[in-house]
């Protein structure tokens, strides 16, 4: 499995504190199953997104683990008007992998007519968007009809592993198993931050999301569509979406 967003490097944000607990995340990675992880450290009103720090962190950590996981970067990217203009200046150092998919974490309490706008400017430099966890942010929970609207625009949806199995409460377990079956969601990723409560795990999620929609599916999800933004390509899995919101549902969901 391919992990594209993760808060595994040390010292940097709300991730772990020394590079003893980023090992014990990057060995419970190995355990899982993982193949591929992406440091994504916040770039946001607390935290400061330095590129070199980041590349340096990545370096001491990759050299620790060996070639046993492979490490890369990108950036837990919030939306707004700082973050923005960093990005017009030089976009590749908050990308994944320095190629152009890159994560996008809107605000829990404000999402304005404007951030619409600055996703098509992402694009417009270039860039292929990833809204991350939109189950988790209650805006976005009441606002389905944006969401698939940017999916159709050409913006990307990246849902947490946990959501899937409640850790995130039932709201945001609720909207991500419906967004999956709506063909919503493109890539499922682990945004840990710990070895306690925010796990570098997701082969619990894998598992449910194989059992629930197939191993096809479970595979888009976790391996070959977070491959393919790894390596800056195509998905090879893009959901067909419901053009209008009256077409008939493909698939009845019976999970809950
Ligand atoms: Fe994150």
């Amino acid at each position: 499995m391919v992990d594209v967003h993760c808060h595994i490097l040390p010292g940097l944000d709300d991730g772990p504190e020394n590079l003893e607990f980023s090992l014990e995340m990057a060995e419970s990675a190995i355990a899982e199953g993982i193949t591929h992880v992406v440091a994504t450290p916040h770039s946001n009103d607390e935290y400061h997104f330095d590129f070199e720090r980041v590349r340096e962190m990545r370096q001491q950590l990759q050299e620790k683990i060996g070639n046993r996981l492979t490490l890369a970067t990108g950036c837990d990217f919030h939306l707004n008007p700082e973050n923005l203009d960093a990005l017009r200046e030089d976009a590749a150092r908050f990308c994944i992998n320095q190629h152009d998919y890159l994560l996008v974490e809107f605000n829990e309490f404000a999402i304005p007519p404007a951030m619409d706008q600055a996703l098509h400017e992402i694009q417009l430099l270039g860039l292929r968007p990833v809204i991350t966890h939109p189950e988790r942010n209650a805006i976005l929970r009441t606002q389905e009809e944006r969401l698939a609207k940017w999916v159709r625009l050409g913006c990307y949806v990246q849902v947490t592993a946990g959501s899937l199995t409640g850790v995130f409460g039932p709201g945001a377990q609720k909207n991500a198993w419906k967004w999956i079956a709506d063909g919503l969601v493109h890539i499922v990723a682990s945004d840990a931050h710990n070895m306690r409560g925010r796990p570098l795990k997701l082969r619990a999620a894998f598992d449910v999301v194989r059992g629930q929609f197939g191993e096809e599916k479970a595979r888009a999800l976790f391996i070959e569509n977070p491959m393919a933004a790894f390596e800056g390509q195509e998905l090879p899995h893009a959901p067909e979406l419901p053009d209008e919101r009256d077409t008939p549902r493909r698939k009845r969901f019976f999970f809950f």
